[in-house]
Protein backbone atom coordinates (compact mmCIF):
# COMPACT_ATOMS: atom_id res chain seq x y z
CA UNK A 1 0.00 0.00 0.00
CA UNK A 2 1.43 3.46 -0.96
CA UNK A 3 2.65 5.13 2.14
CA UNK A 4 0.33 7.43 4.35
CA UNK A 5 1.98 10.67 5.95
CA UNK A 6 0.17 11.71 8.92
CA UNK A 7 1.22 14.76 10.41
CA UNK A 8 0.41 14.50 14.49
CA UNK A 9 0.39 18.38 16.40
CA UNK A 10 0.67 17.38 19.93
CA UNK A 11 2.41 14.93 22.57
CA UNK A 12 0.68 15.06 25.32
CA UNK A 13 -1.17 11.84 27.29
CA UNK A 14 -3.47 10.90 24.39
CA UNK A 15 -1.17 10.59 21.69
CA UNK A 16 0.89 7.32 22.87
CA UNK A 17 -2.06 5.53 22.61
CA UNK A 18 -3.08 6.98 19.24
CA UNK A 19 0.46 6.65 17.74
CA UNK A 20 0.19 3.05 18.93
CA UNK A 21 -2.56 2.29 17.37
CA UNK A 22 -1.66 4.26 13.91
CA UNK A 23 1.94 2.93 14.04
CA UNK A 24 0.24 -1.09 13.55
CA UNK A 25 -0.37 -0.46 9.53
CA UNK A 26 3.19 -0.17 8.30
CA UNK A 27 2.11 2.27 5.57
CA UNK A 28 1.05 4.82 8.48
CA UNK A 29 3.90 7.11 8.05
CA UNK A 30 3.90 9.40 11.43
CA UNK A 31 5.27 12.24 11.94
CA UNK A 32 5.28 14.47 15.68
CA UNK A 33 4.99 17.89 15.60
CA UNK A 34 5.54 19.52 18.72
CA UNK A 35 6.96 23.49 19.51
CA UNK A 36 9.78 21.76 21.40
CA UNK A 37 11.05 18.81 18.94
CA UNK A 38 12.85 16.68 22.57
CA UNK A 39 8.86 16.56 23.39
CA UNK A 40 8.35 15.39 20.18
CA UNK A 41 11.34 13.18 19.72
CA UNK A 42 10.81 11.51 23.32
CA UNK A 43 7.33 9.88 21.60
CA UNK A 44 8.70 9.08 18.56
CA UNK A 45 11.54 7.17 19.93
CA UNK A 46 8.59 4.77 21.50
CA UNK A 47 7.85 3.93 17.86
CA UNK A 48 9.69 2.68 15.04
CA UNK A 49 9.01 4.39 12.09
CA UNK A 50 7.95 7.87 13.61
CA UNK A 51 9.56 10.88 13.02
CA UNK A 52 9.83 14.32 14.84
CA UNK A 53 10.18 18.25 13.93
CA UNK A 54 9.19 21.16 15.61
CA UNK A 55 6.27 23.06 15.03
CA UNK A 56 5.57 26.68 16.00
CA UNK A 57 1.51 26.78 16.52
CA UNK A 58 1.43 30.55 16.89
CA UNK A 59 3.15 30.63 13.65
CA UNK A 60 0.81 29.89 10.62
CA UNK A 61 4.36 29.64 8.13
CA UNK A 62 5.70 27.04 10.63
CA UNK A 63 2.33 25.37 10.30
CA UNK A 64 1.89 25.47 6.33
CA UNK A 65 5.59 24.23 6.30
CA UNK A 66 4.38 21.14 8.29
CA UNK A 67 0.76 20.75 7.09
CA UNK A 68 2.17 20.75 3.39
CA UNK A 69 4.12 17.71 3.56
CA UNK A 70 1.95 15.42 4.82
CA UNK A 71 -2.02 13.50 4.26
CA UNK A 72 -3.80 14.05 7.26
CA UNK A 73 -2.98 16.00 10.15
CA UNK A 74 -3.97 15.20 13.81
CA UNK A 75 -4.68 18.11 16.01
CA UNK A 76 -4.23 17.33 19.45
CA UNK A 77 -3.05 20.77 20.68
CA UNK A 78 -5.44 23.08 22.30
CA UNK A 79 -8.43 23.61 20.46
CA UNK A 80 -7.66 27.41 20.34
CA UNK A 81 -5.03 26.66 17.56
CA UNK A 82 -7.43 24.35 15.56
CA UNK A 83 -8.85 26.72 13.57
CA UNK A 84 -5.46 27.96 11.99
CA UNK A 85 -4.82 24.19 11.35
CA UNK A 86 -7.89 24.07 8.96
CA UNK A 87 -6.99 26.98 7.52
CA UNK A 88 -3.48 25.29 6.65
CA UNK A 89 -5.27 22.30 5.95
CA UNK A 90 -8.02 23.99 3.37
CA UNK A 91 -5.07 25.39 1.36
CA UNK A 92 -3.32 22.34 0.67
CA UNK A 93 -6.22 20.18 0.55
CA UNK A 94 -4.95 17.57 3.52
CA UNK A 95 -7.49 16.11 6.12
CA UNK A 96 -8.08 16.81 9.40
CA UNK A 97 -9.31 15.40 12.80
CA UNK A 98 -9.42 16.41 16.45
CA UNK A 99 -11.18 15.05 19.70
CA UNK A 100 -12.12 18.77 20.54
CA UNK A 101 -15.57 20.08 20.31
CA UNK A 102 -16.68 21.80 16.82
CA UNK A 103 -16.07 25.64 17.56
CA UNK A 104 -17.57 27.99 15.85
CA UNK A 105 -13.86 29.25 14.41
CA UNK A 106 -13.55 25.95 13.03
CA UNK A 107 -17.19 25.56 11.23
CA UNK A 108 -16.39 29.25 9.76
CA UNK A 109 -14.34 26.69 7.39
CA UNK A 110 -16.92 24.40 6.46
CA UNK A 111 -17.91 25.65 2.97
CA UNK A 112 -14.22 25.59 2.36
CA UNK A 113 -13.32 22.55 3.62
CA UNK A 114 -16.27 20.66 0.80
CA UNK A 115 -15.03 23.04 -1.67
CA UNK A 116 -11.11 21.69 -1.00
CA UNK A 117 -12.97 18.13 -1.11
CA UNK A 118 -11.73 17.27 2.48
CA UNK A 119 -12.42 15.66 5.70
CA UNK A 120 -12.14 17.51 9.29
CA UNK A 121 -13.27 15.04 11.39
CA UNK A 122 -13.91 16.57 15.43
CA UNK A 123 -15.49 15.48 18.46
CA UNK A 124 -13.75 11.84 18.19
CA UNK A 125 -12.20 11.24 21.58
CA UNK A 126 -14.29 9.74 24.92
CA UNK A 127 -16.28 12.78 25.89
CA UNK A 128 -16.89 13.72 22.98
CA UNK A 129 -16.52 10.80 20.72
CA UNK A 130 -17.49 7.69 21.95
CA UNK A 131 -20.22 9.18 23.92
CA UNK A 132 -21.86 10.61 20.37
CA UNK A 133 -21.47 6.70 18.65
CA UNK A 134 -23.20 5.05 21.33
CA UNK A 135 -25.90 8.06 21.84
CA UNK A 136 -26.68 7.91 18.24
CA UNK A 137 -26.85 4.41 17.68
CA UNK A 138 -29.72 4.29 19.96
CA UNK A 139 -31.66 7.46 18.62
CA UNK A 140 -31.20 5.65 15.46
CA UNK A 141 -32.35 2.28 16.24
CA UNK A 142 -35.23 3.50 18.26
CA UNK A 143 -36.54 6.07 15.84
CA UNK A 144 -36.32 3.43 13.18
CA UNK A 145 -38.57 1.38 15.19
CA UNK A 146 -40.86 4.17 15.28
CA UNK A 147 -40.43 4.81 18.76
CA UNK A 148 -39.68 7.74 20.63
CA UNK A 149 -36.84 9.28 23.39
CA UNK A 150 -38.18 10.91 25.77
CA UNK A 151 -35.60 11.57 27.94
CA UNK A 152 -31.77 11.43 27.15
CA UNK A 153 -29.37 11.36 30.30
CA UNK A 154 -25.54 10.85 29.62
CA UNK A 155 -22.52 11.12 32.65
CA UNK A 156 -19.23 10.44 31.88
CA UNK A 157 -16.15 10.97 34.63
CA UNK A 158 -12.47 10.33 33.96
CA UNK A 159 -12.22 9.16 37.97
CA UNK A 160 -9.36 7.37 40.07
CA UNK A 161 -10.21 3.68 40.08
CA UNK A 162 -11.34 2.93 43.24
CA UNK A 163 -8.55 2.33 45.05
CA UNK A 164 -6.79 5.36 43.93
CA UNK A 165 -9.84 7.53 45.05
CA UNK A 166 -7.94 8.11 48.70
CA UNK A 167 -8.12 11.63 49.13
CA UNK A 168 -10.92 13.89 50.36
CA UNK A 169 -12.00 15.02 46.76
CA UNK A 170 -11.72 11.30 45.75
CA UNK A 171 -10.23 12.74 42.24
CA UNK A 172 -6.73 12.88 40.91
CA UNK A 173 -5.19 15.35 38.59
CA UNK A 174 -2.68 14.11 35.81
CA UNK A 175 -2.36 17.51 34.02
CA UNK A 176 -2.58 20.69 35.73
CA UNK A 177 -5.73 21.46 37.78
CA UNK A 178 -6.76 24.76 36.71
CA UNK A 179 -9.07 23.47 34.00
CA UNK A 180 -10.64 21.23 36.25
CA UNK A 181 -11.27 23.89 38.86
CA UNK A 182 -12.62 26.18 36.36
CA UNK A 183 -14.78 24.40 34.99
CA UNK A 184 -17.02 23.47 38.33
CA UNK A 185 -18.12 27.41 38.06
CA UNK A 186 -19.60 26.75 34.31
CA UNK A 187 -23.16 27.85 33.57
CA UNK A 188 -25.07 24.57 32.30
CA UNK A 189 -28.12 24.59 30.44
CA UNK A 190 -30.50 21.48 29.59
CA UNK A 191 -33.95 20.44 29.21
CA UNK A 192 -35.93 18.96 32.14
CA UNK A 193 -39.55 18.07 31.75
CA UNK A 194 -39.96 20.26 28.62
CA UNK A 195 -38.68 23.46 30.58
CA UNK A 196 -35.25 24.93 29.94
CA UNK A 197 -33.19 25.04 33.20
CA UNK A 198 -30.36 27.22 33.82
CA UNK A 199 -27.54 26.72 36.49
CA UNK A 200 -25.70 29.59 37.25
CA UNK A 201 -21.97 28.74 37.98
CA UNK A 202 -22.01 29.66 41.32
CA UNK A 203 -24.75 27.29 41.64
CA UNK A 204 -23.26 24.18 40.06
CA UNK A 205 -21.97 21.87 42.81
CA UNK A 206 -25.27 22.30 44.69
CA UNK A 207 -27.20 20.86 41.64
CA UNK A 208 -25.34 17.58 42.20
CA UNK A 209 -27.15 14.86 42.73
CA UNK A 210 -26.67 10.77 43.24
CA UNK A 211 -26.87 8.86 40.43
CA UNK A 212 -27.09 5.18 40.46
CA UNK A 213 -24.91 3.01 37.85
CA UNK A 214 -22.88 0.06 40.07
CA UNK A 215 -24.16 0.02 43.50
CA UNK A 216 -20.11 -0.51 44.64
CA UNK A 217 -19.93 2.99 42.96
CA UNK A 218 -20.97 6.32 45.01
CA UNK A 219 -21.55 8.80 42.15
CA UNK A 220 -22.85 12.64 42.10
CA UNK A 221 -23.78 13.77 39.04
CA UNK A 222 -24.34 17.42 37.90
CA UNK A 223 -24.86 19.45 34.05
CA UNK A 224 -22.24 20.00 32.18
CA UNK A 225 -22.45 23.14 30.36
CA UNK A 226 -24.96 23.66 27.50
CA UNK A 227 -27.16 20.42 26.67
CA UNK A 228 -29.69 22.12 24.53
CA UNK A 229 -28.18 21.72 21.46
CA UNK A 230 -28.30 17.96 21.54
CA UNK A 231 -31.80 18.71 20.53
CA UNK A 232 -31.47 19.37 16.98
CA UNK A 233 -27.57 17.42 17.30
CA UNK A 234 -29.28 13.95 17.69
CA UNK A 235 -32.55 14.68 16.25
CA UNK A 236 -34.41 14.12 18.97
CA UNK A 237 -36.77 17.05 18.78
CA UNK A 238 -39.48 14.79 20.72
CA UNK A 239 -36.78 14.44 23.90
CA UNK A 240 -38.32 16.50 27.24
CA UNK A 241 -35.00 15.77 29.07
CA UNK A 242 -31.78 16.16 27.81
CA UNK A 243 -28.80 16.92 30.48
CA UNK A 244 -24.89 15.62 29.31
CA UNK A 245 -23.08 15.83 32.62
CA UNK A 246 -20.03 15.09 34.42
CA UNK A 247 -19.67 12.06 37.17
CA UNK A 248 -17.48 12.57 40.66
CA UNK A 249 -17.30 10.57 43.73
CA UNK A 250 -19.79 11.36 46.48
CA UNK A 251 -18.47 14.19 48.37
CA UNK A 252 -16.77 15.95 45.48
CA UNK A 253 -19.16 18.68 44.85
CA UNK A 254 -19.60 19.27 48.64
CA UNK A 255 -15.72 20.03 49.09
CA UNK A 256 -15.72 21.86 46.13
CA UNK A 257 -18.37 23.83 47.03
CA UNK A 258 -17.02 24.91 50.29
CA UNK A 259 -13.66 26.14 48.33
CA UNK A 260 -15.68 28.26 46.65
CA UNK A 261 -17.21 29.36 49.47
CA UNK A 262 -14.01 30.27 50.92
CA UNK A 263 -12.82 32.42 47.88
CA UNK A 264 -9.96 29.77 46.61
CA UNK A 265 -11.34 29.54 43.22
CA UNK A 266 -10.71 33.40 42.46
CA UNK A 267 -8.32 34.25 40.02
CA UNK A 268 -7.43 37.55 40.54
CA UNK A 269 -3.57 38.58 41.21
CA UNK A 270 -2.57 39.19 44.64
CA UNK A 271 -0.03 40.99 44.95
CA UNK A 272 1.39 38.80 48.21
CA UNK A 273 0.83 35.72 46.20
CA UNK A 274 3.22 36.59 43.38
CA UNK A 275 5.94 33.94 43.27
CA UNK A 276 8.75 37.08 44.32
CA UNK A 277 7.13 37.95 47.32
CA UNK A 278 8.21 36.82 50.86
CA UNK A 279 6.78 33.62 51.87
CA UNK A 280 4.25 33.22 53.61
CA UNK A 281 2.04 30.55 55.27
CA UNK A 282 -1.47 28.62 54.37
CA UNK A 283 -2.94 29.59 57.71
CA UNK A 284 -2.43 33.34 56.74
CA UNK A 285 -3.46 32.69 53.71
CA UNK A 286 -6.47 30.92 54.76
CA UNK A 287 -7.29 33.45 57.34
CA UNK A 288 -6.84 36.50 54.68
CA UNK A 289 -9.16 34.63 52.56
CA UNK A 290 -12.17 34.48 55.26
CA UNK A 291 -11.14 38.02 56.38
CA UNK A 292 -9.71 37.10 59.84
CA UNK A 293 -7.11 39.69 60.94
CA UNK A 294 -5.62 37.44 63.50
CA UNK A 295 -4.24 34.20 62.09
CA UNK A 296 -4.22 32.58 65.39
CA UNK A 297 -7.54 33.00 65.62
CA UNK A 298 -10.07 30.09 65.59
CA UNK A 299 -10.04 29.73 61.74
CA UNK A 300 -12.76 26.54 62.13
CA UNK A 301 -15.21 28.91 63.31
CA UNK A 302 -14.76 31.28 60.63
CA UNK A 303 -14.94 28.83 57.95
CA UNK A 304 -18.38 27.13 59.39
CA UNK A 305 -19.59 30.83 59.41
CA UNK A 306 -18.83 31.54 55.66
CA UNK A 307 -19.60 27.79 54.22
CA UNK A 308 -23.21 27.67 52.98
CA UNK A 309 -22.86 23.46 53.89
CA UNK A 310 -25.30 23.25 57.63
CA UNK A 311 -24.54 19.48 58.02
CA UNK A 312 -22.41 19.21 61.03
CA UNK A 313 -20.61 15.84 59.83
CA UNK A 314 -20.33 16.87 56.44
CA UNK A 315 -18.53 20.22 57.74
CA UNK A 316 -16.41 18.16 59.70
CA UNK A 317 -15.70 15.99 56.91
CA UNK A 318 -14.81 19.34 54.74
CA UNK A 319 -12.36 20.61 58.12
CA UNK A 320 -10.91 17.26 58.10
CA UNK A 321 -10.34 17.68 53.97
CA UNK A 322 -8.57 21.29 54.58
CA UNK A 323 -6.55 19.71 56.97
CA UNK A 324 -5.40 16.71 54.94
CA UNK A 325 -4.39 19.47 52.30
CA UNK A 326 -2.58 21.77 54.92
CA UNK A 327 -4.89 24.79 54.53
CA UNK A 328 -4.25 25.40 58.26
CA UNK A 329 -0.57 24.18 58.82
CA UNK A 330 2.50 26.90 58.89
CA UNK A 331 3.75 25.19 55.57
CA UNK A 332 4.70 28.29 53.03
CA UNK A 333 2.59 28.13 50.06
CA UNK A 334 3.52 27.30 46.86
CA UNK A 335 3.05 30.88 45.34
CA UNK A 336 1.19 31.26 42.15
CA UNK A 337 0.13 34.79 41.67
CA UNK A 338 -3.86 34.12 42.85
CA UNK A 339 -5.76 31.82 44.95
CA UNK A 340 -6.42 29.56 42.37
CA UNK A 341 -3.61 28.81 41.18
CA UNK A 342 -1.86 28.75 44.52
CA UNK A 343 -4.38 26.06 45.25
CA UNK A 344 -3.76 24.41 42.33
CA UNK A 345 -0.34 23.86 43.40
CA UNK A 346 -0.99 22.32 46.52
CA UNK A 347 -3.45 19.85 44.76
CA UNK A 348 -1.35 19.04 42.15
CA UNK A 349 1.70 17.81 44.88
CA UNK A 350 -0.81 15.93 47.15
CA UNK A 351 -3.38 14.85 44.64
CA UNK A 352 -1.53 13.52 41.32
CA UNK A 353 -1.58 9.63 40.37
CA UNK A 354 1.67 7.73 42.81
CA UNK A 355 3.40 5.29 40.60
CA UNK A 356 1.36 2.22 39.98
CA UNK A 357 -2.12 3.58 40.86
CA UNK A 358 -5.02 3.22 37.73
CA UNK A 359 -7.36 5.93 36.64
CA UNK A 360 -10.67 5.13 35.21
CA UNK A 361 -13.72 6.00 32.91
CA UNK A 362 -16.90 5.53 33.43
CA UNK A 363 -20.00 6.78 30.65
CA UNK A 364 -23.55 6.00 31.18
CA UNK A 365 -26.63 7.13 28.91
CA UNK A 366 -29.64 6.20 29.85
CA UNK A 367 -32.44 6.68 27.48
CA UNK A 368 -35.96 6.59 28.38
CA UNK A 369 -38.03 5.46 25.72
CA UNK A 370 -41.45 5.01 24.28
CA UNK A 371 -42.41 2.30 21.43
CA UNK A 372 -44.68 2.62 18.67
CA UNK A 373 -47.32 0.87 20.79
CA UNK A 374 -47.04 2.77 23.01
CA UNK A 375 -44.53 0.23 25.55
CA UNK A 376 -41.90 2.35 27.94
CA UNK A 377 -38.84 1.10 28.00
CA UNK A 378 -35.12 2.33 30.18
CA UNK A 379 -32.19 1.50 27.51
CA UNK A 380 -28.74 1.97 28.92
CA UNK A 381 -24.83 2.30 27.33
CA UNK A 382 -22.29 1.97 29.36
CA UNK A 383 -18.47 1.75 29.60
CA UNK A 384 -16.66 1.24 32.08
CA UNK A 385 -12.34 1.04 31.52
CA UNK A 386 -9.49 1.58 33.74
CA UNK A 387 -5.88 2.46 32.96
CA UNK A 388 -3.23 0.04 32.90
CA UNK A 389 -0.83 0.48 36.29
CA UNK A 390 2.05 1.76 35.15
CA UNK A 391 1.00 2.00 31.15
CA UNK A 392 -1.85 4.21 29.17
CA UNK A 393 -4.51 5.28 31.20
CA UNK A 394 -8.01 4.63 30.59
CA UNK A 395 -8.95 8.51 29.83
CA UNK A 396 -5.99 8.12 27.24
CA UNK A 397 -6.74 5.00 25.63
CA UNK A 398 -10.37 6.32 25.20
CA UNK A 399 -9.81 9.51 24.03
CA UNK A 400 -6.69 8.37 21.39
CA UNK A 401 -7.94 5.10 20.18
CA UNK A 402 -11.24 7.02 18.20
CA UNK A 403 -9.24 9.63 16.81
CA UNK A 404 -6.73 7.21 15.35
CA UNK A 405 -9.47 4.81 14.35
CA UNK A 406 -11.19 7.70 12.48
CA UNK A 407 -7.30 8.54 10.84
CA UNK A 408 -7.23 5.26 9.61
CA UNK A 409 -10.57 5.01 8.35
CA UNK A 410 -10.50 8.80 6.56
CA UNK A 411 -7.00 7.49 4.74
CA UNK A 412 -9.06 4.08 3.80
CA UNK A 413 -11.61 5.97 2.04
CA UNK A 414 -14.21 4.42 4.41
CA UNK A 415 -15.11 7.86 6.27
CA UNK A 416 -15.89 9.95 2.73
CA UNK A 417 -17.89 12.80 4.53
CA UNK A 418 -16.49 15.91 3.27
CA UNK A 419 -16.04 19.43 5.35
CA UNK A 420 -16.21 20.41 9.17
CA UNK A 421 -18.22 16.96 10.52
CA UNK A 422 -18.40 15.39 14.23
CA UNK A 423 -19.79 11.53 14.37
CA UNK A 424 -23.58 12.62 14.15
CA UNK A 425 -24.89 10.18 11.58
CA UNK A 426 -24.90 5.72 11.64
CA UNK A 427 -23.06 5.97 8.39
CA UNK A 428 -19.88 7.85 9.95
CA UNK A 429 -20.02 5.98 13.15
CA UNK A 430 -21.10 2.27 12.10
CA UNK A 431 -17.28 1.71 11.19
CA UNK A 432 -15.62 3.55 13.82
CA UNK A 433 -17.87 1.45 16.45
CA UNK A 434 -17.04 -1.65 15.18
CA UNK A 435 -13.17 -0.89 15.26
CA UNK A 436 -13.15 0.47 18.66
CA UNK A 437 -14.95 -3.11 19.85
CA UNK A 438 -12.00 -5.25 18.29
CA UNK A 439 -10.00 -3.05 20.43
CA UNK A 440 -11.97 -4.25 22.96
CA UNK A 441 -13.82 -0.95 23.96
CA UNK A 442 -16.47 -2.61 24.84
CA UNK A 443 -20.13 -0.22 25.55
CA UNK A 444 -22.77 -2.48 27.14
CA UNK A 445 -25.93 -1.87 25.74
CA UNK A 446 -29.24 -2.86 27.95
CA UNK A 447 -32.92 -2.68 27.77
CA UNK A 448 -34.79 -2.60 30.83
C1 LIG B 1 8.71 29.59 55.46
O1 LIG B 1 9.29 30.81 55.08
C2 LIG B 1 9.95 31.46 56.16
C3 LIG B 1 10.37 32.84 55.66
O2 LIG B 1 11.10 32.74 54.47
C4 LIG B 1 11.13 30.61 56.62
O3 LIG B 1 11.79 31.24 57.71
C5 LIG B 1 10.58 29.26 57.04
O4 LIG B 1 11.66 28.40 57.38
C6 LIG B 1 9.76 28.62 55.96
N1 LIG B 1 9.10 27.45 56.46
C7 LIG B 1 9.25 26.26 55.94
C8 LIG B 1 8.51 25.16 56.65
O5 LIG B 1 9.93 26.04 54.96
Amino acid sequence: MADRKILLLGSGYVAGPCVEYLSRRPENKITIGCRRIENAKALAAQFPGASAISVDVNNEQSIDEAVSQHDLVISLIPYIHHATVIKSAVKFKKNVVTTSYVSPAMLAYDEQAKSAGITVMNEIGLDPGIDHLYAVKTIDEVHKEGGKILSFLSFCGGLPAPEASNNPLGYKFSWSSRGVLLALRNNAKFYENGQVVDIPGPELMDSAKPLYIYPAFAFEGYANRDSTPYKERYNIPEAQTIIRGTLRYQGFPKFVKALVDIGFLDDSEQDYLKPEAQDVTWRSVLAKLIGVTDASADLEAAIKAKISEKDETEIQRILNGMKWLDLFSNKNVTKRGTYLDTLCATLEEKMAYEEGERDMIMLQHKFEVELADGTRQTRTSTLLEYGEPNGPSAMAKTVGIPCAIAVDLILDGVLKEKGVIAPMTPEINNPIMEALEKEGIQVIEAIL
